[in-house]
């Protein structure tokens, strides 16, 4: 495994590298970055992950600061798996020349965490503009886990470059709790909460194909949660998978909650 510290790195190693697959991340890595890993060791004839942690996608200068940082873990790790390369740069290699703000949602697209987390997804977009620039990878592998992120990294950023973006299924634990680098942040308590929330969501969604009033549902589902486990929602909504339209059927829809246990944002979709 090269490390690649600058972009004067990345461009010598990648310079004859064909069929080269991209896993990007904001490191602290688990069994969910470790399967697009995978996916992407198998697919391609050389893999390189990036380890970011992209300030301007966070709305919040805290949480930026208390997102979890775990190098050396994430390095022993990534030998194991026998990837190529790993990227882990500077912010002044990514915002420079310095940040342009000309990226815009869509009017439609300012829903679910686009409402809530204002200018998380510009952010998003702006560096997986640049890393994609930089890298020209022929594939990049992202987590349903992050829908929207996915959504609309395959609206805005696949089509302007020559990369096709894969989506790799979310992984779970037993309990149904999706992996996720946020999760070190919970107390053990406030762990065993969010499984049997993930949990409760997950029978919901279930039900949710026998029932005739679905919005009633997840509405006395949403109240219910609030109650038991003392958590705020930013959002229960079942909509479309396709079109991302606020869906009352559940043939082709998913499930998509963001709540906070304490300050601890989670998001997830069934
Ligand atoms: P990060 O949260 O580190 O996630 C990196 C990738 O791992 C994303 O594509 C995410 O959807 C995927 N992932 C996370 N948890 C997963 C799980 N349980 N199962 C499957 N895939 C999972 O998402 C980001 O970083 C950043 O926004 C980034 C795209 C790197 C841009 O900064």
């Amino acid at each position: 495994m090269k490390i690649l510290l600058s972009n004067n790195d990345l461009n010598e190693a990648l310079y004859d590298v064909s069929n080269l697959g991209f896993v990007p991340t904001m490191g602290s890595l688990h069994k969910g970055h470790i399967s697009l890993i995978k996916k992407s060791l198998k697919e391609c004839k050389k893999t390189i992950v990036s380890i970011f942690i992209n300030p301007t996608q966070f709305n919040n200068k805290i949480d930026f600061k208390k997102y979890p940082r775990n190098n050396k873990k994430d390095m022993s790790i990534l030998k194991k798996l026998k990837i190529d390369f790993l990227y882990m740069p500077k912010v002044e290699d990514i915002y420079y020349p310095k940040r342009k703000a000309s990226i815009k949602l869509k009017k439609k697209d300012k829903i679910l965490c686009a409402k809530f987390r204002k200018g998380h997804f510009e952010g998003v977009i702006d560096v997986m503009e640049r890393l994609t620039k930089k890298i020209k990878p022929q594939k990049i592998y992202m987590g349903e886990k992050d829908y929207q992120q996915l959504y609309l990294i395959k609206k805005y950023v696949q089509k302007k470059y020559n990369a096709k973006i894969i989506s790799c299924k979310t992984v779970r634990d037993n309990n149904k709790l999706a992996f996720s680098s946020r999760n070190i942040l919970l107390s053990k308590y406030e762990l065993t909460q969010a499984r049997k929330i993930s949990k409760e969501i997950f029978l919901l969604k279930k039900k949710l194909s026998k029932s005739k009033n679905i919005k009633k549902l997840i509405i006395n589902k949403r109240k219910e949660l609030i109650d038991s486990f003392n958590i705020k929602f930013d959002y229960i909504e079942l909509r479309d998978k396709f079109s991302l339209k606020v869906s009352n059927k559940v043939k082709n829809s998913k499930l998509f909650i963001a709540y906070f246990i304490k300050k601890i944002r989670l998001i997830d979709n069934f």
